[in-house]
């Protein structure tokens, strides 16, 4: 994996500088702002962020000194791959299992992704965060030195920029995430309209393909590596009114074993998770209405008794994305409480 080397990244072994490092790699991560609002025009640059004059994201202005190969004039939107410091052991705690690998969370800007996003960085990985929400991706990136970027990966044309850019500065991910993903309202299936059922099928399936066919052929290449796709117990074991819901989650679950089977001699593995109903924003619309009534029961069918909440999610993918699951393909893994029992 390329990172770098300038006087920023080197590690930083003293703990006060290495705080100081720290409060830099905050602002080092709002750079994906900083890149969009850049003004057309402008020299082309090969140094790193100056990191000094960048400010809270609010604030942010372009202060011209940003590494980037794009040509003058380009509006570079994903070439921040470079300049960031490594922080080296930045997690305390943590057992440091995804060291020295790139990862990639769709969605990572809310609820699971960001968990899983953060989780990673925890555990020693540099993680893209492609979400179509460029303000939460960013600020999930301040905090957890993570890097932004805007992609919908429901748009074939988002999702190649995104691959060029981020396989312009690493051979290939070692790990993929899907896990953005949306839902309709829960409703009698006949009265879903189109719009709404593209609209999940676009974001829950046709984003597995597109990842799938800007990735793979690099990851290939680079001789191996992981995708997760995030699924739903939905998929398993599917409950009335969420039906298009469910059909694509248990598309997820297919494509998963499928793909696996395929990709296993290029020692790509892919597994998958089915969380059940989780303590995130999507959760309200899964239960239609947000009441003390609908939440006790929903959980009175949840055998360990609570919602799913991003820090499960998170335990199981850094163990199926790390080395340690490296016999581990094709698994369908519920996170679930016991409810698909
Ligand atoms: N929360 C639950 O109860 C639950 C249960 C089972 C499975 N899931 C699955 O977990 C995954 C994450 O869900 P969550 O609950 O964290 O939801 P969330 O709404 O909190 O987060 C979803 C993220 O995906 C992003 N996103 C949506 N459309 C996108 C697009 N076209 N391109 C890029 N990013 C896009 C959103 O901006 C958001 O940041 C989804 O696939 C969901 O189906 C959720």
């Amino acid at each position: 994996m390329k990172l770098t080397e300038t006087p920023q990244n080197r590690k930083v072994r003293n703990p006060v500088r290495r705080a100081e490092k720290e409060a830099e790699f905050r602002y080092a991560s709002t750079a994906m702002r900083c890149v969009n609002e850049a003004p057309q025009g402008g020299k082309r640059s090969k140094t790193c962020l100056n990191i000094q004059a960048a400010k809270p994201i609010d604030e942010l202005e372009w202060i011209g000194c940003l590494w980037t190969a794009a040509p003058i004039g380009t509006a570079v939107r994903a070439d921040v791959f470079t300049s960031f410091p490594d922080l080296g052991s930045r997690a305390e705690g943590y057992d440091m299992i995804l060291e020295g690998k790139s990862a990639i969370v769709t969605g990572g800007g809310s609820g699971f992704g960001a968990g899983i996003a953060r989780r990673f960085a925890e555990q020693g990985a540099q993680v893209a965060i492609a979400d179509i929400n460029i303000e939460s991706a960013a600020a999930v990136a301040r905090e957890s030195g993570t890097h932004a970027f805007e992609v919908d990966v429901s748009d074939s044309g988002s999702v190649s920029e995104f691959a060029r850019a981020f396989c312009r500065d690493f051979a290939a991910p070692d790990i993929l995430v899907n896990n953005a993903g949306t839902t309709h309202d829960p409703a009698p299936l006949e009265d879903i309209s189109e719009e709404e059922f593209l609209s999940v099928f676009r974001v829950n399936c046709m984003s597995v393909y597109l990842t799938a066919r800007y990735f793979v052929p690099h990851m290939k290449k680079a001789g191996g590596g992981c995708i997760l796709n995030i699924a739903s117990t939905a998929g398993l074991s599917p409950r009335p009114q969420l039906n298009w819901y469910n059909a694509s989650k248990g598309w997820m679950i297919t494509a998963t074993r499928t793909m696996a089977i395929e990709l296993a001699p290029d020692r790509i593995r892919v597994n998958a998770l089915a969380p059940v109903a989780g303590e995130t924003p999507l959760l309200k619309r899964f239960l239609g209405e947000d009441t003390p009534e609908t939440r006790a029961a929903f959980l009175s069918t949840i055998p360990l008794g609570r919602f799913s909440v991003p820090d499960d999610l998170a335990n199981a993918a850094s163990f199926l994305c790390s080395d340690n699951a490296g016999m581990v393909t094709g698994a369908i893994l519920p996170v679930d409480g016991g409810r698909t029992i």
